[in-house]
Formats: structure tokens, sequence, C-alpha cells
């Protein structure tokens, strides 16, 4: 199912407080953040030449994330930054002088950051992203996890050395419980979903998100004629499409929100032209999209910069991982998690209907970009889905 954006209006883009947090200043200061996180490299963008061909455009590229700061998601550049530059802004309020990224590590700012406390809820990717950023700050973290997050994601944050909090229900609810207690205990609430009243942290976060833009537009011969990103609440589309429309004006790609039918949160919101809450159903294989309630912030941005709105169902989540590990002759193999490939998976179905293909404008010039925003970040999981482990996908099916 395919909704086009009627609210969109080219010649006023974004609020001036989005364009600021998506632009390219704050753009370059993410990067510049990077190069003091440890195992920072850029992420490779991966073109399949023989899938675009299969498909009739000129070019399919992914920016695979899966290795991002050894996180396994694109997450890793969003609530870690977020800590790193509250723990900054505390350190300048109580120092009352600038601090530099490069002081992060000085004694007197771990000396403050020993002090402070983050908390989120999180599917498993954006929490793994605050427990490994106030790990490095050296603040504590507590991370609150719903019924639904596998045993070794749970595992995974702490790794980190956060404590984990399991919470009764699901996503939306451990959101609410985490913001509960952070409150009582004064705790700072990194969230990547944003509510009423709170927004700025979550901008922060979807900040972070712009260094992967930066990066593909530099390794893509061609900016894309068409983009397909994943939603869960929608941060990760919303950085996109807004980065993007800043960075490339008239230019901008033809932009799709991806969402599974499932939790169609974003799609039903752009239905209803304003934020809806949707019916919890039967829970969604694309886990790390199994949100119910859109980040308001990431729709003010949306409903001005994106252009349409589908669904895809599990087996089409299911199906692009199989097509990801599994390439055509001569492309590379990808290893995408069950939430990565889903805007590839967007892209795939509307390819293959001629009423969404003209709808979007695909034809034989289009240049698609996607994001694999995980790789297997559970591994059991990508083993029982694909039938292949994660090394024998790597290794082209040797291992
Ligand atoms: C792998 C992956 N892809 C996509 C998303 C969706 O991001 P957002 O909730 O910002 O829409 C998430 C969110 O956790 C994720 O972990």
């Amino acid at each position: 199912m395919l909704i086009l954006n009627s609210n969109v209006d080219y010649r006023h883009l974004l609020d001036p407080i989005d364009a600021e947090n998506l632009g390219l200043d704050a753009a370059s200061s993410v990067e510049r953040h990077l190069q003091h996180r440890g195992h920072h490299a850029e992420t490779p963008l991966v073109g399949l030449p023989a899938l675009a061909a299969a498909t009739g455009v000129a070019a399919i590229h992914v920016k695979d994330e899966g290795q991002r700061l050894q996180l396994g998601s694109f997450k890793a550049l969003g609530g870690a930054y977020a800590v790193i530059r509250l723990v900054l802004e505390e350190a300048e309020a109580r120092l009352g002088h600038p601090v530099d990224m490069a002081e992060l590590q000085s004694a007197e700012v771990r000396t403050i950051a020993r002090t402070m406390t983050f908390a989120c809820a999180t599917d498993g990717n954006h929490g793994r992203s605050v427990a490994q950023g106030a790990q490095l700050v050296g603040a504590g973290a507590t991370i609150f996890v719903h019924a639904g997050v596998s045993d070794e994601r749970v595992a995974a944050i702490a790794r980190f050395g956060a404590t984990i909090t399991r919470v009764v229900g699901n996503y939306d609810h451990s959101v609410r419980e985490a913001a509960r207690v952070a409150g009582e205990q004064g705790w700072t609430i990194v969230s990547d979903t944003s509510w009423p009243g709170y927004e700025r942290i979550p901008g922060l976060v979807m900040q972070g998100y712009t260094a992967l833009v930066r990066e593909a537009l530099r390794q893509m011969p061609e900016p894309p004629t068409h983009v397909f990103i994943q939603s869960g609440v929608g941060g990760i589309a919303a950085a996109v499409a807004g980065h993007l429309a800043i960075a490339l004006g008239d230019k901008r790609p033809i932009f799709t929100v991806v969402d599974p039918a499932r939790a169609a949160c974003i799609f039903e919101t752009a239905r209803a032209g304003h934020p809806v809450t949707v019916p919890h159903g039967e829970p969604t294989v694309m886990a790390m999209l199994e949100c119910y309630e859109p980040s308001p912030l990431a729709w003010r941005i949306l409903s001005r910069v994106a252009d349409a709105f589908m669904t895809i169902d599990e087996g089409d989540a299911i199906a692009v991982m199989g097509t990801l590990a599994r390439p055509l002759d001569g492309d590379p193999a990808v290893l995408a998690g069950e939430s990565g490939g889903v805007g590839l998976a967007g892209f795939l179905r509307a390819v293959a209907d001629r009423d969404l293909s003209a709808a979007l404008s695909i034809g034989p010039d289009s240049r698609i970009f996607v994001v694999n925003t995980e790789g297997a970040t559970d591994p059991e999981k990508y083993q029982e889905i694909v039938g292949l482990s994660p090394d024998a996908v790597m290794s082209g099916g040797k291992a």
C-alpha cells in the first residue's frame, strides 16, 4: 500500500529548528565527533548492479551500517552521540567555559560524567548505543527492555556495563516506564523517540544519524533519484529525508518511508495527517520497527519532506534478507538483520508493481539508495530465517 504525501510544499521545507538540527554544520560536527570514537570507520556503500539490471533501474546502492562502530547498526551514531553532547554541555555549565570534544577524556570532564546516569527504552540497538556512549564517558546507564527483546540482544547491551531493567509490555510501555523512573531518579533520558515537550534530545539522536548521509553522498558517483528508508518511530527516515532536502535542495530524491504492515505507525500517521497510535496486533519479524506510536518530531519533518509512505509484509522482510544473503551473480552479499533490508524490500515491492512504479516515477534512469540499518544483530534468529549463518553469508556460503 502506498500513500503520496499531499502536504509536501517544496517552497517551505523544514521548520528552522529542524533545518538547523539536521543541517550541514550539524552534520559536520557529528562527523568531527566520530574522529574521537573508538572503531570509527566510514561504513561501505555497496553497489548491486545485477539487481539493478534485473529490476530495470540504473543503480542500487546500499549503505551498509552492519559494522557501524562495531555495534551492528546505524543506531551507534545516535544514542552515544547524544550522551557525549550532553556530557560536554554539563561540563561547560559546571566549569563555566567551552569544553571541546577532544577534552572528553580529561579528568575534569570524567569526574562530571561520573555523576550522570543516562536511561532509555530500547528494542535493542538504541540501548546498545546509549550504553556504549555512557561507558565511553564514564557515566552510568540503565536500559529498559520490554518482554519481546531477546536475551542475545540484552546481553549485547549489558556488555557495555549498563544496568538492564525488564519491563512488562511492549516498546511503547518501556518508553513510558523509562521516562517515569528516570524522572524519579534524576537521570537523563536519552530517547530516540520524542513526545510533547521532549524534543531536544531525540533531535540530537537524529542529528547523529546525519553522518551516514554525508558519507553516502561522498561515496555515491551521483546523488540518488529515489530513497527508501524503513521506520520504527520515524527517526532515521526523518534524519535522512531532512538532511537530503537541505543538502540537495531542488535536486532532492523522491523519498519513500517504509513501515511494517503490522506496526505501521508512520504510514497511518501520514494517512491521518497527524500523529496517531496504531493498535497492537501480532508481533512483526521486523523487531526493531515494532513501534506503535510515531515520534512527533520525526513526523513534523517527514510531513514536510517525505514524498510517499508505504507498508511491506512479513514475507517481504524475510525474502529481502535472502536476496541480500544470496545475491545475483556478480553482486556482493550483504548481511542484513530482520529490520535491515526493509528499505530495499520497499523498493522491490514498488518496482514489481506497475501502479506503484508509476506513482513514484521509477524508471530506467532511477538511482536507488537504501540503508541496511543493521547487520545480523541477533545471529541465531538470522540463521533461522536465512538458513545460513552470518559467517557463511560473508564467505559466500562456504563457511
Ligand atoms: C536496525 C533498525 N532499523 C531501523 C530502525 C528504525 O529507526 P526509527 O525508530 O528511528 O524509525 C531501528 C530502530 O531501532 C533499528 O534498530
